[in-house]
C-alpha cells in the first residue's frame, strides 16, 4: 500500500502481532533473559547520541519482526519519505510537516535569513538587557522552556529568563517579579498570534513597560499590527506545527540566553538523528523500533500509559514536552481518511524526574495492580556539582529498572513485590546542545512513526478547538453579561457562581 492510500482496511500484520502478545503474555520477563543469553546486547540500539536498551521489554525477535511487518503494511517507509521530501503529510489542513528542514545543514533560504537574523539579534540585545520574559503557549512554551533549563550548564552569566503561558495571572505576575522593565525583552511567541492565554499575557507585560518587544510568529502582520517593531519580527511558517517549533524563531530566547553557537549544535545533533531516522532501515531505526514497542505495549499488551522518568534534574521538563508532542500529535480517533480507528495511536503519556518521582508514585509502579511499563533516561556523560552524585543517580535508575523486573518474593504481602515489570532504559551520551538535539528529534520521529503505524496524522490537533470556542462563547458571561441561551444547567449554576463581583 503506498504513502497515499487508505491504510484502515483490516490489516492481516495484526493477526501475527496478536499471536505473538498471546505467546509472550504466558512468558515471564526473566524467562527471556534466561532463554538468551545475548537479550541484552540484542536488543539494545544505537542512534546518534543515544542508545536504548529495550531487553527489559516483554518483546523478542520475532514479536519485533510482527511489529516490522505492520510497518510494512502501513508503508512506513512511504510516508517518511513523503514527510521528508515535504509531500503533504498533513492533509487536514493541506500542509506539510518540514520541521527537519529548520535544522538541515543546506536549510530553505528564507530559514536561513530568519537563523542569520536571531543570531544577530542577540548579539546585540545581551548588550541592552539582563532579563528575557518569554510568552507563550503549548509549542510556543514548552520546548524553549525545556531547552533553557536542560541547558542551564552552558547559559550565558547574567541573563535572566522567565516564562509564562498560563492565562492564570499569578504566572505573569511571577514572571516578571523583580525584573527591571528597561532591562527587559519582551518575546511574544505565538505561531497564529491569535492565542488568547498569549495575548492577555503580552498586553500585561506590554503595559509593565519592558525596553524591548520581540515576536516569533507564522503570522508576521499581526505582530506588527499589535505594536511589535517589524525588524523585531522573527518568521516561522505554515510547514512547522506549533509542537515542533522548538528548532524555529520560537527558540529566540535560547539564541539570546546559550552562547553564541549553542543552538546551532542543537540543530547539528537533531539532523545526525534525522539522518539516521530517514535512512535506517526499520529494525534498527531507533525511534521506530522505540515506536513499536510503544504500540506494542498499549495495542497488543494493553498498558494504557507509561511514565517517562528522566534521571536528570535538567530534564524534569521532558515529561510536560512529551505529553504534548505525543498527546497533542496521536490523540486522536480516526484515521487519516476519517474512519474511526480500532487502535489507538497513542496512550496516555505521564513522569517526573528521577529520583525524586520514586519517592512518589513508584509506590504505585511496583505494586499497583496494572503494570505501567516505565522509560527510564539517564545522561552518561559528565555530571553537574558533586562529583559523587554522579554514581548515586546511575545506581537509582538502574535498581528502579531491575526491581521492577525482579520483584520480591515475601511471607507478608504488603511487602512483595510482583515484579515481571517492563522498562526501557536508555541514556544520552551528555547533556550538550548536540544531544538534546537528536533526543528532541528522536522524540519527534517516534511519534511520527506511531502515527504511521496506526494510520493517523499526527500534524493536526482539531482536538483542542472545541474549549477553545467554549471559553470564548462563556467568558461575557463571567465578565457580567447575559448567561448564553442553551447552556447546560452546570455549567450556568457555575457562570451565576463565578460572575465578577
Ligand atoms: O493548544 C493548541 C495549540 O494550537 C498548540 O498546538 C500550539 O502549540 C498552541 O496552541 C499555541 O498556539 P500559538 O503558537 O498559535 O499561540
Amino acid at each position: 500500500m503506498d504513502a497515499n492510500q487508505n491504510q484502515t482496511r483490516p490489516n492481516p500484520a495484526w493477526a501475527a502481532i496478536a499471536t505473538e502478545a498471546e505467546r509472550l503474555k504466558r512468558t515471564k520477563l526473566l524467562d527471556l533473559f534466561a532463554a538468551d543469553p545475548t537479550r541484552a546486547e540484542a536488543l539494545t540500539f544505537a542512534a546518534p547520541h543515544l542508545i536504548a536498551d529495550f531487553s527489559k521489554q516483554r518483546i523478542d525477535a520475532p514479536a519485533l519482526a510482527a511489529v516490522a511487518k505492520l510497518a510494512e503494511a502501513m508503508d512506513f517507509e512511504g510516508w517518511r519519505e513523503k514527510m521528508f521530501s515535504g509531500g503533504i503529510v498533513n492533509a487536514t489542513e493541506g500542509r506539510s510537516a518540514m520541521h527537519w528542514a529548520l535544522r538541515a545543514s543546506d536549510p530553505p533560504p528564507e530559514v536561513r535569513a530568519a537563523q542569520a537574523k536571531m543570531a544577530a539579534f542577540a548579539q546585540r540585545i545581551r548588550r541592552d538587557v539582563d532579563s528575557v520574559v518569554h510568552l507563550g503557549i503549548g509549542g510556543s512554551d514548552l520546548g524553549p522552556r525545556l531547552i533553557i533549563d536542560a541547558l542551564g550548564a552552558h547559559r550565558v552569566r547574567g541573563i535572566k529568563v522567565r516564562f509564562a503561558a498560563n492565562v492564570d495571572g499569578a504566572d505573569v505576575r511571577d514572571a516578571i517579579d523583580g525584573l527591571n522593565p528597561s532591562r527587559t525583552l519582551l518575546i511574544v511567541a505565538s505561531k497564529t498570534f491569535t492565542t488568547q492565554e498569549t495575548l492577555a499575557n503580552a498586553e500585561f507585560v506590554r503595559a509593565w513597560g519592558p525596553a524591548h518587544l520581540a515576536a516569533a510568529t507564522a503570522a508576521p502582520e499581526k505582530a506588527v499590527a499589535w505594536g511589535v517593531p517589524r525588524d523585531n519580527v522573527f518568521p516561522f511558517w505554515d510547514w512547522v506545527g506549533g509542537r515542533y517549533s522548538l528548532w524555529s524563531s520560537v527558540s529566540l530566547a535560547c539564541f539570546i540566553a546559550l552562547p553564541t553557537g549553542a543552538f546551532h549544535r542543537q540543530l547539528v545533533g537533531a539532523e545526525e538523528m534525522d539522518a539516521h531516522f530517514r535512512s535506517a532501515p526499520f529494525m534498527r531505526n531507533l525511534p521506530a523500533l522505540s515506536a513499536a514497542i510503544q504500540m506494542w505495549n498499549r495495542e497488543a499488551l494493553g498498558h494504557e500509559s507509561y511514565a517517562l522518568i528522566p534521571y536528570s534534574e535538567r530534564l524534569r521538563l521532558l515529561p510536560a514536552y512529551m505529553q504534548q508532542l505525543e498527546m497533542e500529535s496521536n490523540g486522536k480517533g480516526v484515521s487519516r481518511d476519517g474512519e474511526r480507528l480500532a487502535r489507538s495511536a497513542c496512550g496516555v503519556t505521564w513522569g517526573a524526574a528521577g529520583t525524586n518521582a520514586q519517592h512518589s508514585f513508584f509506590q504505585l509502579l511496583h505494586q499497583g495492580v496494572r503494570e505501567i511499563p516505565v522509560e527510564l533516561l539517564v545522561n552518561a556523560g559528565a555530571h553537574e556539582g558533586p562529583p559523587a552524585h554522579r554514581a548515586k543517580v546511575f545506581a537509582n535508575a538502574l535498581a528502579q529498572a531491575r526491581a521492577l523486573m525482579v520483584g520480591k518474593t515475601s511471607g507478608e504481602p504488603h511487602r512483595a513485590f510482583p515484579g515481571d515489570r517492563a522498562s526501557t532504559l536508555m541514556a544520552i551520551d551528555a547533556l550538550s546542545p548536540e544531544a538534546l538535539g537528536a533526543l528532541l528529534a528522536f522524540y519527534e520521529h517516534r511519534t511520527f512513526t506511531q502515527a504511521v503505524l496506526a494510520g493517523i496524522n499526527p500534524f493536526d490537533q482539531f482536538g483542542v478547538e472545541l474549549g477553545k470556542e467554549m471559553a470564548n462563547a462563556l467568558l461575557p458571561a463571567l465578565e457580567g453579561g447575559q448567561t448564553p441561551a442553551g447552556v447546560d444547567a452546570s455549567t450556568a449554576t457555575w457562570l451565576r457562581r463565578l460572575r465578577a463581583q
